[in-house]
């Protein structure tokens, strides 16, 4: 679901017998476990020997509470539902794009961006969800010749927009790439800080600051 390749940085929370931080390692990323359980940890290490992947796959005996996981541009995880909810406001404060999966468990009232079910599969866990951490754009913007004020519900945007005359918007966030509808016309941007600039479908271009 993350579509990991060899420009990723998978870290794995939690990474029990390795498996995961293995497959990111053979598909070229580089992986790390993070991982409290010491005979976890040495079982991972011997798992990423036997697979010929030491080189991209390395595990640390740490608290994944304690660990600074900003680097990642890919987070997986297995853990609890509390445990998601303690960690959410660490991941939405990652950098926008950043893609986390989880198996099995939410993150309560972040929906998530994609959601897939096993078919066929007798056990409790499959079901898997994908979020991608979404910019920060809540607030009042200077655009063009008006205002815009996002309304941000995690990648949701709700709104209005002001160029003398206000109306609705509604729309949402990939990461950096901004798209919503206002007035009847569809807008789409990138999300760069305070700035924004995009384009719309009258053919025109248009900006935003703050
Ligand atoms: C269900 S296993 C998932 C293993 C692997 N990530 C997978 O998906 O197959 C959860 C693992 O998280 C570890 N864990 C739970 N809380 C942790 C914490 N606070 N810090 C580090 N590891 C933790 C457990 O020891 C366990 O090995």
């Amino acid at each position: 679901m993350a579509k990991v390749t060899s420009s990723d940085y998978v870290m794995d929370l939690g990474s029990g017998d390795g498996g995961i931080v293995i497959a990111a390692a053979r598909r070229g990323a580089t992986a790390l476990g993070i991982e409290y359980n010491p005979d976890m940890v040495a079982y991972a290490r011997q798992a990423a020997d036997k697979a010929g992947v030491t080189a991209k796959a390395s595990f640390e005996k740490a608290d994944l509470f304690e660990t600074d996981f900003s680097k990642a541009t890919v987070i997986t995880m297995f853990l609890l539902p509390e445990i998601n909810l303690k960690l959410r406001p660490k991941i939405l404060d990652l950098k926008p794009g950043t893609r986390i999966v989880s198996n099995s468990f939410d993150m309560g009232d972040w929906k998530p961006d994609q959601t897939t079910e096993l078919p066929d599969i007798a056990s409790a866990w499959d079901t898997a969800y994908l979020w991608i951490v979404p910019a920060k754009v809540d607030g009042i913007w200077s655009f063009d010749k008006g205002t815009i004020n996002f309304n941000q519900e995690f990648q949701e945007i709700t709104g209005k927009l002001n160029l003398g005359q206000e109306v609705d918007i509604s729309g949402s966030l990939n990461g950096n790439t901004i798209t919503f509808t206002a007035g009847g016309r569809n807008y789409t941007g990138t999300v760069n800080g305070n700035a924004i600039i995009g384009t719309h479908d009258g053919g025109g271009a248009w900006r935003a600051a703050r």
